[in-house]
């Protein structure tokens, strides 16, 4: 009797412990949902600068070999961070990168893309990728060629390339490497200058992998509403920030529905950190690196800030799921929602340095393009879903020698913005 509660004694130890130990050892990944375990996840008061960047590193340690980055996203160097961000941050203040020389960039941009488009159109999700790497290229990068002259081929390389290698960047396989080579060997042929860009990748991810889905995304909520077209057209004709923010009387403005595309869909759905797991972290970096290898999920843990959650969540009322670009007017925003909003940049030292001068280019690109639809010799075809990096299955730039009946586009691209096409 004694040796069979002796054996139920043992087996009860024995499991207790190993659902401990599974429970610990076990790779769970930690979401943080709400305003205070965001901040306290990205901004630990008692972290140092080279501890965040080590955490970001870690988690975006696939990034180096599945799209060839070595800029501070996957760097835990301090002087990496300080000289990219320094440099990212002249980038933007750059003469391109004023508003209308941005925008006749982006005009200049756009009707190279259309000029070399299928006589019925082309793809959307294509269209805009091209059109915003080219921006990046010549307005923020400062490549020394006109903008409409840019190899073509190399443009399509690399924006699908990009597009292919992040979701083949999980598990990086010979076919991705080979993809890479090629990406970085048509990039090479558009930003020629080495000593600036050793690495083009650092710079054309960050800035033309979120810039261009929030153009898409802006777009597909607004191109058949010719109310916020209208908004569009008046950033096109005169792009200043206080056009942009300007609100109608129904209190919406281009801002308001830049804010709200990217409150729905923030680029960065999740932002990512891996640090040692607790009790784990007085040991030497290295060392923790070794004991990973051996034991795998053991020395790390993997946490995210569901940026797209909590900007869905409740605080926004029972219709967060609803496009409503009159959310964000004057008065109307409550500190809780405001405090959301600001995630879609990151929060603390790591913080985003385009925050305030992504949504005007978003905004001017936006509006460049339907600049170019007003006129009615092209015209957006939405597909079923609107898409994120991919699924913009059935969305098209279409050419009016498709059928459609519009009339023929100005020559002159800084008109005065006429009565929009539904
Ligand atoms: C709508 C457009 C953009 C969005 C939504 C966005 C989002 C973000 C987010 C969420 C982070 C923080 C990442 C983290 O903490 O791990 C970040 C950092 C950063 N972004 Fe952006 N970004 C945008 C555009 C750009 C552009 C156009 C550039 C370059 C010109 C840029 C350059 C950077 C840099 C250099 C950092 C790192 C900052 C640091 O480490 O201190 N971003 N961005």
């Amino acid at each position: 009797m004694i040796s069979i509660l002796c054996i139920a004694l043992v087996a009860l130890i024995v499991s207790l412990f190993l659902r401990y130990f599974t429970a610990f050892f076990s790779s769970t990944v930690h979401a943080h949902r709400s305003v205070a375990s965001i901040r306290a996840f990205l901004h630990s008061p008692n972290k140092g600068i080279e501890e965040l960047l080590t955490e970001r590193a870690k988690a975006n340690e696939r990034l180096v070999e599945g799209m060839g980055l070595s800029n501070t996203f996957v760097s835990p160097d301090r002087t990496v961070h300080k000289a990219f961000t320094m440099q990212a941050r002249e980038l933007i203040k750059t003469p391109q990168a004023r508003w209308t020389d941005f925008r006749h960039l982006t005009t200049q941009a756009i009707h190279a893309e259309l000029a070399n488009s299928e006589s019925h159109g082309t793809l959307f999700d294509r269209f805009v990728q091209s059109v915003t790497l080219r921006v990046v290229l010549v307005g923020i990068m400062g490549v020394q060629t006109a903008v409409d002259s840019l190899d073509r081929e190399s443009i399509v390389v690399v924006v699908e390339g990009i597009t292919k290698l992040w979701s083949l960047s999980k598990k990086p396989s010979p076919a991705s490497r080979k993809l890479l080579v090629d990406v970085k060997h048509h990039l090479r042929r558009l930003v020629l200058d080495e000593d600036t860009f050793p690495n083009p990748l650092n710079f054309v991810v960050p800035a033309w992998e979120t810039l261009w889905r929030v153009v898409a995304t802006a777009i597909a909520y607004t191109h058949d509403n010719p109310r916020l077209e209208k908004l569009f057209l008046e950033v096109y004709v005169n792009p200043k920030e206080e056009v942009f923010r300007a609100e109608g009387k129904d209190g919406v403005s281009v801002k308001g529905v830049v804010d709200e595309t990217m409150r729905l869909h923030p680029p960065s759905r999740h932002i990512s950190r891996v640090r040692p797991r607790l009790g784990w972290s007085w040991v030497p970096g290295a060392l923790l690196n070794v004991m990973e290898k051996l034991w795998p999920g053991t020395q790390f843990q993997r946490g995210y800030a569901d940026v797209e959650e909590i900007q869905r969540s409740s605080v926004w009322g029972e219709d967060a799921h609803v496009f409503d670009p009159a959310r964000h007017s004057t008065g109307r925003l409550w500190e809780g929602q405001a405090e959301t909003m600001s995630f879609s940049f990151g929060y603390g030292p790591l913080r985003c340095i385009a925050a305030s001068w992504a949504p005007m280019a978003v905004a001017v690109i936006s509006a460049s393009i339907f600049d170019c639809l007003e006129g009615g010799e092209y015209a957006v075809v939405p597909g079923p879903n609107i898409g994120a990096r991919e699924g913009w299955r059935g969305w098209r730039i279409e050419s009016s020698s498709c059928g459609r009946s519009r009339s023929k586009k100005s020559e002159n691209t800084s008109k005065t913005p006429g009565k929009p096409s539904a």
